[in-house]
């Protein structure tokens, strides 16, 4: 019948999380860990998954109950990936003319992951885009890739009913990205790799409910949150030129201002500010947390002579050091 596997990468934001929801650019770089999945057509008319590294083994339902009725949480992104895959115009079309959609066809998924979907490496937008990519290539669609991101972006909607897409991007397009809300502009940055430390605050944040906090917080402030976000899109402006240079002191220096609009936001926490702190005292350029805040990473930009040192004082504040290189390629064939 068929079976293709695809991987694609895990993400870091370096500047402009929150921001990026409203309209505003942000700068997202891809990390070397990966989430695989396989895909293949099966001759029973059922959807079968297993990803044992978010809890999911043995699920099973009739294709006709695709993304219909309760589903576990770690089956989510890939059956309304697969549902609004076979949806699509021109992959139902495609599932037709290759293979004759019978009633004997379903569907069998298994993925497996480099990195826990507790870091926030964004593991639900790779595994949406390896489904939507290992799907398209079973079938032949050839979708290209903003065909690829726009089918994933509407899965991510359809099931957080918020966020910008970034994580999307950079599973679909690799490398290091200035990335405008929704895809408006997904501009692929030539830099080779940034010298990154990661430490992992050990708890697992929620990005829909930390947009919500910063929506409702805000709610009777609402200028100066437009004053910040329009702050946080200069930052990433010189950012974004500081990185084509490799002015490491200078992207330092602008992730330093940006991690103090994200504590004004109320998304920081004492963890992350103590591992930021850490890093800064030992030496680092500039420090901030990554992604929605309220737990998951953050990222130290640090010279070769002060690696050492700043790992160290990370990890004496209680963060574990996540060994990864920076701009990996975006979703392929395994
Ligand atoms: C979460 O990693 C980053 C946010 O900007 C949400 C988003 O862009 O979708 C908070």
């Amino acid at each position: 019948m068929g079976k293709i596997t695809v991987s694609a990468p895990g993400k870091l934001m370096l500047l402009g999380e929150h921001a990026v929801v409203y309209h505003h650019p942000c700068l997202v770089i891809t990390v070397d860990q990966r989430i695989q999945t396989t895909v293949e057509v099966i001759d029973r008319n059922e959807f079968q998954l297993e990803a044992r590294d978010v809890g999911i083994s043995g699920y099973k339902k009739p294709i006709s109950k695709l993304g219909k009725g309760h589903i576990p949480k770690g089956a989510k992104f890939v059956e309304i990936a697969v549902a609004n895959s076979i949806g699509h115009p021109e992959l139902v079309s495609g599932f037709r003319n290759k293979f004759g959609m019978t009633k004997e066809m379903g569907i069998r998924i298994k993925t497996e992951s480099e990195f826990p979907s507790q870091y926030g490496f964004g593991s639900s937008s790779a595994v949406t885009v390896c489904v939507i990519k290992a799907l398209s290539e079973l079938f032949n669609l050839k979708l290209s890739k903003k065909e690829i991101f726009n089918l994933a972006y509407k899965t991510v909607l359809d099931i957080q009913g918020k966020g910008s897409g970034f994580d999307i991007a950079a599973a679909v397009y690799g490398g290091t990205l200035y990335f405008l809300t929704g895809g408006k502009t997904i501009e692929f940055l030539n830099v080779s790799s940034i010298p990154l430390i990661v430490g992992y605050s050990g708890v697992k944040s929620d990005t829909a409910v930390l947009v919500n906090k910063v929506k409702k917080s805000f709610s009777n402030k609402k200028n100066r949150l437009d004053e910040i976000y329009n702050s946080i899109e200069v930052l990433v402006n010189k950012a974004k030129a500081a990185l084509i240079k490799k002015d490491w002191e200078m992207l330092g220096d602008l992730m330093n201002q940006n991690q103090n609009y994200l504590k004004e936001l109320g998304v920081s926490t004492p963890k992350l500010d103590n591992m930021i702190k850490a890093a800064l005292d030992s030496g680092a350029h500039g420090a901030k947390l990554s992604g929605a805040g309220g737990g998951d990473c953050m990222v130290a930009v640090v010279s070769d002579e002060k690696r050492g040192k700043v790992i160290g004082a990370i990890q004496s504040a209680g963060g574990e050091i996540i060994d990864i290189k920076t701009g990996a390629e975006g979703v392929r064939i395994e």
